[in-house]
């Protein structure tokens, strides 16, 4: 473990939001992408990471679940669309992701380093990424493909439960919590994410296919793919990564 704070509230609010983050004692930051299907367990890996690595977890699925306990004066007509869009499983338009993690370019050069999860998302937005890492003298240190067949995946969304408060993320059966509807961690309410029913993991699943698989061969052409079984438990999945990374360092 290291001793850094990450802290998401610049990625998560924009705007103005200071960022806490404390840069790691030792070591270098690392700045990863995570891909794979809708549930395939990218936000339990980046967690799993973030304790390891110090970096921050930058998802673009938090800042637009954030954004939906914001009143609806305070919500953009870009961000109150974009819900919308997210409520339905299909993805948000490249234009609105790609306004948003602008805004928050300055998470991008943290010396936490990061661990981006959910974007990029589509070609576009993988360019979109290249150009923005260029512009600020950084590279991606590697991009990590998760694979699972879809039975399994479908399975691990069905029995989610997300903290309504924390975040933290429990499965019914994988990792129930110790108390059935509560948080373990901040004693919060668990609640289903709206996007996890079977008619938006339908949907979700479709643009995962048509949009975001073809990044495998975009990375690999680039020599940054990294593709590791996700079957397991999350450690078996985790100790698996941190080989990976080693190999490659
Ligand atoms: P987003 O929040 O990014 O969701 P996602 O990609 O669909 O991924 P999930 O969060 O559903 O799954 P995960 O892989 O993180 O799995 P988890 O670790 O939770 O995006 C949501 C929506 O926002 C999109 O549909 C789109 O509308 C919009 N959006 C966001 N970014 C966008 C972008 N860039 N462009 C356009 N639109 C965008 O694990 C799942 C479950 O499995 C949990 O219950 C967990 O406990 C369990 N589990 C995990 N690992 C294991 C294991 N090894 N064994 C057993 N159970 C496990």
């Amino acid at each position: 473990m290291t001793d850094a704070k990450p802290d998401r509230s610049a990625w998560l609010k924009g705007g103005n939001s200071k960022c806490q983050a404390k840069p790691v004692a030792t070591g270098k930051p690392w700045r990863l992408v995570l891909l794979g299907a809708p549930g395939v367990g990218k936000g339990t890996q980046a967690e799993l990471l973030k304790a390891r690595l110090g970096a921050c977890h930058l998802s673009t699925g938090d800042i637009f679940r954030a954004a939906k306990q914001l009143n609806q004066n305070e919500r953009t007509p870009a961000l109150t669309a974009a819900l919308e869009y997210m409520r339905r499983g299909e993805l948000v338009p490249d234009s609105t992701v790609i306004d948003i993690v602008r805004e928050r370019r300055g998470c991008l050069r943290c010396e936490c380093g990061f661990l981006l999860d959910g974007f990029p998302r589509t070609v576009t937005q993988a360019e979109t990424l290249e150009t923005l890492l260029k512009e600020e003298g950084l590279r991606l240190d590697a991009v990590l493909n998760y694979e699972l067949p879809i039975d399994l995946i479908v399975k691990r969304l069905s029995g989610r439960r997300t903290c309504a408060n924390c975040k933290a993320v429990f499965h019914v059966e994988t990792r129930p919590p110790k108390k059935e509807g509560v948080c373990d961690h901040c004693g919060g309410k668990l609640y289903q994410r709206e996007d996890d029913r079977p008619e938006s993991i339908r949907v979700r699943m479709e643009a995962y296919r048509k949009s975001t698989a073809p990044l495998a061969d975009f990375y690999d052409r680039r020599g940054l793919l990294l593709t590791i079984p996700a079957d397991g438990t999350p450690e078996e999945i985790f100790n698996r990564t941190m080989e990976a990374l080693r190999a490659r360092s």
